[in-house]
């Protein structure tokens, strides 16, 4: 018998010792988790420890002002997620990403990809809400960033979408302009990042959701997402 023969000889006649105790005390049923479901239970259980973290964290000024920690939420084994600036007025009093008027045209759009929210993972660069929805200070981004993108290492999606310049710019760590970023995949630690624009700008600026279709569109094709109400 060749060495690899003996080690497994080994390994089954172990296990089949182990079966041979349980069935002296009375076990007679075994349960096999498959793979999927146990990296399901993990990434769960590691996401857990990561928003423990930030719910404790005091690294900035804006754990004084905030009335709650905004970690992220949807599906933590998502193919697609969304990750946006900071958490605003609303988002700070329910302590969920993009609830406010943003967030309901980001429901539209995600719904308009043929998706429920509860289908992607929503989260923003900051968890804590800057004072009268202020842009985030560079010391703020310095501080936070590490979070989401170890959210985005758990979550391990096939696509990021990042909304607006300053989820783009920080997670693929550039000072190139959003327009100029827009449209194109990039890539942050080997998942496909899609920069758009953010939904705050476009009910400023709504002839640019077009646009932003345009980059969804894209991101549906690599996910292999059908559009609805189309047959191509
Ligand atoms: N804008 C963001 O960038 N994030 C939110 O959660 C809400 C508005």
């Amino acid at each position: 018998m060749n060495i690899v023969n003996s080690e497994l000889k080994e390994v089954i006649d172990s296990i089949r010792a182990y079966i041979e105790l349980d069935k002296a005390s009375g076990i007679d049923e075994f349960f096999m988790r498959e793979r999927g479901t146990q990296r399901a239970i993990d990434n769960t259980n590691n996401l857990e420890s990561l928003k423990q973290e930030a719910l404790n964290c005091r690294r900035c000024g804006l754990h004084k002002t905030r009335r709650n920690v905004v970690f992220g939420s949807g599906n933590p084994n998502a193919d697609l997620m969304f990750i946006g600036e900071a958490p605003g007025e609303d988002e700070d009093i329910q302590g969920l990403p993009f609830v406010g008027r943003a967030g309901q045209l980001l429901t539209k759009i995600i719904e308009a990809m043929g998706l429920k929210r509860s289908d992607v993972y929503i989260a923003n660069i900051l968890k804590c809400r800057p004072p009268n929805n202020r842009t985030p200070l560079p010391a703020e981004i310095l501080e936070c960033e590490d979070n989401v993108k170890r959210q985005a290492e758990l979550i391990k999606p096939k696509v990021i979408c990042t909304l607006g310049k300053f989820a783009s710019q920080t997670l693929l760590r550039t000072e190139i302009p959003i327009s100029a970023l827009r449209g194109k995949f990039h890539a942050f630690n080997g998942i496909k990042v899609m920069p758009t624009f953010h939904p705050a700008y476009l009910l400023r600026n709504p002839n640019d959701k077009r646009l932003v279709w345009g980059d969804m569109k894209k991101i549906m094709k690599e996910l292999d997402i059908k559009c609805p109400n189309s047959s191509k």
